[in-house]
């Protein structure tokens, strides 16, 4: 049972995964190096608890008990009697191995030993730990509180043990846990690469704008979001390093290929949301964009995208990254899809998904949009996901 939770890093991630857990109950002791950062991580959790006590959603004891579970220090060493311990600092591995090592050295035998990391491998942090069989990958998404996923990633060392505790400890914080293979972007930042990248794709070939585009994959597609508002909102910045170190990581496979367009956009500074501009323009009074309304054209675009989706995922199940069931729960979970993906290739058929695929490969002749191999197999045994 694991009732100490330390937590290295009270920024957006570390302050969220602290007030899950002491949310459940936990003992958490949050630690940063920066104690502006811990005293702005305080300040943030009484205001978000106060919040939740004016709109009824927990009582004023309960906010007191969860501000009370968690204590807040500028030493690692203070983390000495945790159970588990999630790290969410810099995304650097180099620095990540120091704190792992130096934490290993305070900690008991028993205690499981976390990362939040989003795209980092678990087999190489956990390599510096003595022993590297207590190392799991926790990911969290962002806001932590309100999102329902969490991805654990068990590393090739990870004892089956750790899992399972990982894996019954989330859940008792009432998380929905997708189990996934320590591969890059684990099940969500892969899967999910499509919807920004093909949507870039259609418009960089001028088939349609930005607001055509998110309206297609909106009205058609049922998503709350178009690919472009949510890259305004992610950042392009943050989205285009996302792609292109999953590219990198999968030695340059086209299917991951980044774009021009969002480097572009990145590098002027139309960053998004948080600059005031990105795709679009969020200052005062700004016109918004029309969409065009023509039904063919908004639903082509709404296919292409989402079988395009679909393969990726059905990929991610081919190469053993997650279960069926997990990979569709990490989409509807983690990123609010508004099905599984594997779910909707089975109500589109799997033999439409073959075709559309092989239509766009047919003619463009580019890897990129490649077939996945169980698909095809699926499609000739008439089988389906689910
Ligand atoms: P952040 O920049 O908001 O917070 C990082 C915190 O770590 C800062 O307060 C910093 O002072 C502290 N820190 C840096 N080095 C430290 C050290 N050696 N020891 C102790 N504290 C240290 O970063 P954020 O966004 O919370 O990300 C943290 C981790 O979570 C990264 O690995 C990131 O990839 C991952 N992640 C981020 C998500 C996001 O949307 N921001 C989503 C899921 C995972």
């Amino acid at each position: 049972m694991i009732k100490n939770v330390g937590i290295i890093g009270s920024g957006t991630m570390g302050s969220g995964i602290a007030q899950v857990a002491a949310a459940a109950g936990c003992l958490v002791t949050l630690f940063d190096v920066d104690q502006q950062a811990l005293d702005s991580a305080k300040q943030s959790l009484e205001k978000i608890t106060n919040r939740l006590v004016e709109k009824g959603r927990i009582s004023s004891q309960e906010k007191d008990a969860l501000q009370n579970n968690i204590r807040y220090v500028n030493s690692l060493k203070e983390l000495a009697h945790s159970d588990l311990t999630i790290e969410a600092i810099v995304e650097n591995i180099e620095v990540k191995k120091k704190v792992f090592q130096e934490l290993e050295g305070y900690v008991s035998d028993t205690c499981i030993i976390a990362s939040n990391t989003s795209s980092l491998s678990i087999a190489s942090i956990a390599s510096v730990l003595k022993n590297p069989s207590r190392c799991i990958g926790i990911h969290f998404f962002n806001p932590a509180p309100l999102m329902k996923l969490v991805e654990v990633i068990p590393a090739i060392q990870t004892s089956k043990q750790v899992l399972a505790t990982s894996q019954t400890t989330i859940e008792n914080w009432k998380k929905v846990v997708a189990v996934a293979k320590d591969t890059p972007g684990f099940i969500v930042n892969r899967v999910a690469r499509p919807f920004y990248g093909e949507a870039l794709r259609i418009y960089e070939e001028g088939i349609a704008d930005f607001a055509t585009i998110d309206h297609a994959v909106k009205s058609v597609g049922g998503f709350k979001m178009g690919p472009f508002q949510l890259m305004d909102f992610i950042g392009n910045d943050v989205n285009y390093t996302v792609t292109q170190t999953v590219f990198e990581a999968f030695y340059n496979d086209p299917r991951y290929k980044p774009s021009f367009t969002q480097k572009r956009f990145a590098e002027a500074g139309y960053l998004g949301r948080k600059s005031g501009k990105g795709f679009y323009d969020y200052s005062q009074g700004a016109i918004l964009p029309v969409p065009e309304n023509n039904p063919v054209l908004l639903n082509s675009i709404l296919e292409r995208i989402l079988v395009m989706l679909i393969n990726e995922a059905a990929d991610a199940l081919f190469l053993n990254i997650a279960s069926a069931k997990d990979i569709d729960a990490a989409m509807t979970k983690g990123v609010n899809y508004p099905k599984g993906l594997l779910a909707w290739a089975d109500e589109k058929s799997i033999d439409w998904c073959v075709k559309q695929i092989d239509t766009l490969y047919n003619h463009y002749h580019e890897d990129r949009y490649r077939c996945s191999a169980l698909l095809r197999t699926m499609s000739l045994k008439n089988e389906t996901f689910f």
